[in-house]
């Protein structure tokens, strides 16, 4: 018998062997303990994405829409439309390919600063002392916060993702972090206000809009700009490791890479198809729905299971091989439809830069497997620390 729980050891120790009967068995799994229903299939996920009754106003994480025990913020992913419309489209531009190719030169630059810091030591945590501190400036520098706090930003970032053994969803620090996070901002706002500060960033882009006739207040300024910094700089140090990590073990495509660094874009979208971190994220139904011969009732939760989706044989071929060659259609890895990532060139370009630099440094490199940490919650999977020497 089928049985899935996020929060199983089963799933946090290797979700695919699950994800892969999900699929074929009970491609829309009902999960009682919380009334809600697991989609696994990539065609289901990614047409449900855009569906209106699937709305993410009450939340996207396990915490929010599972367990309960995150309050909904104003934000934009859990807005929806037309509120959420109206507010990507103030900020979207900033965030466009055109935008990202003239931060290029930045983002190298951090890039570079970071891997020659490390690479002296001769060996370097990938996630601790290199793709959390960079990831944590390169959204700074895209959204229009201070690159200097990028320290103070990712420590706070790290404590709102811990989990502790025995409880389900977030902990009372990560609660307490997303406090501070939002304190840091409601300040930072302040500041900038008293210094007339009025640049053409995200900051302002934000501060400057209106909806229904009224601009954010500090709290509410807050809160987006939370999301800005955890979405953009959690997720990226995780893919980044997965992607040194797969590249060690298939030492004949880093090879490949290392002398023609071209194919490097196609390279970072198979990490990000192959071992997506996040392991899913939510909706809630606003009326009913049929879905496979089903009635999805009204209000019920919803989970993606984006890595599964990422690994459906109805998709992709042979998708359980690693193969940096691959150019698939599409990949869920940054979502779709109204919520599709928005940092999505944001974060292209970075895992382009940092496979770029670190393959031209170092096309050798060696994991210390003995010092591997991995990450197991039923949100956000992947390694907590991944030791590489060279
Ligand atoms: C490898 C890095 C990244 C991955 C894998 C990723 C993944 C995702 C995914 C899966 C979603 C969809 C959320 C949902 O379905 O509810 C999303 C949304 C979002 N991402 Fe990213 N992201 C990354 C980097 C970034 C960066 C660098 C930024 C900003 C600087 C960013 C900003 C956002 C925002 C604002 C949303 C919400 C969009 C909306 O609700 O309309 N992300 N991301």
């Amino acid at each position: 018998m089928l049985e899935y729980d996020p929060f199983s050891d089963e799933v946090m120790e290797d979700p695919h062997p699950v994800y892969k009967r999900l699929r074929a068995e009970a491609p829309l799994y009902y999960l009682e303990k919380y009334d809600a229903w697991a989609l696994s299939r990539f065609a289901d996920i990614w047409d449900c994405s855009s569906h209106k009754a699937f709305s993410a106003a009450r939340g996207t994480t396990s915490s929010q829409v599972l367990t309960k025990v995150q309050p909904v913020t104003p934000m934009l992913n859990t807005m929806d439309p037309p509120d959420h419309t109206k507010l990507r489209s103030a900020i979207r531009p900033r965030f466009a390919r055109a935008a990202m190719a003239g931060m290029e030169p930045t983002v190298r630059g951090i890039v570079t600063d970071c891997l020659d810091e490390v690479m002296e030591r001769g060996r370097f945590d990938v996630i601790g002392d290199l793709a959390a501190r960079l990831s944590v400036k390169v959204t700074c520098t895209a959204v229009g916060i201070p690159v200097e706090d990028g320290d103070l930003l990712s420590d706070l970032v790290w404590r709102f993702f811990g989990r502790e053994p025995g409880v389900d969803g977030m902990t009372e620090d990560g609660l307490a972090a997303a406090q501070e996070l939002s304190a840091y901002f409601v300040q930072m706002v302040r500041d900038r206000e008293r210094a007339g500060h009025d640049a053409d960033d995200v900051v302002n882009a934000l501060r400057n809009f209106e909806l229904n006739g009224r601009r954010f207040d500090d709290e509410e300024m807050a809160s987006h700009l939370s999301l800005l910094i955890i979405g953009g700089s959690e997720t990226f140090p995780k893919t980044f490791a997965n992607g040194v990590f797969r590249l060690w073990q298939h030492k004949d495509q880093r090879r490949r890479l290392a002398e023609d660094p071209s194919g490097i874009d196609d390279a970072y979208l198979e990490i990000l198809r192959y071992d997506m971190p996040t392991q899913f994220l939510c909706r809630t139904l606003t009326e009913d729905v049929e879905l496979h011969g089903q009635t999805l009732k009204k209000d019920a939760g919803i989970l993606f299971l984006y890595p599964s989706a990422n690994r459906d044989e109805r998709e992709f071929d042979d998708p359980d091989r690693f193969d940096v060659t691959r150019k698939p259609a599409r990949i869920l890895s940054f979502g779709a439809g109204t919520h599709a990532c928005l940092g999505l060139f944001v974060a292209k370009m970075e895992g382009r830069v940092c496979l770029e630099e670190l393959l031209a440094r170092a096309p050798d490199y060696e994991v210390d497997e003995s010092g591997i940490e991995r990450l197991r919650t039923e949100f956000v999977q992947g390694f907590a620390s991944l030791p590489v020497t060279f």
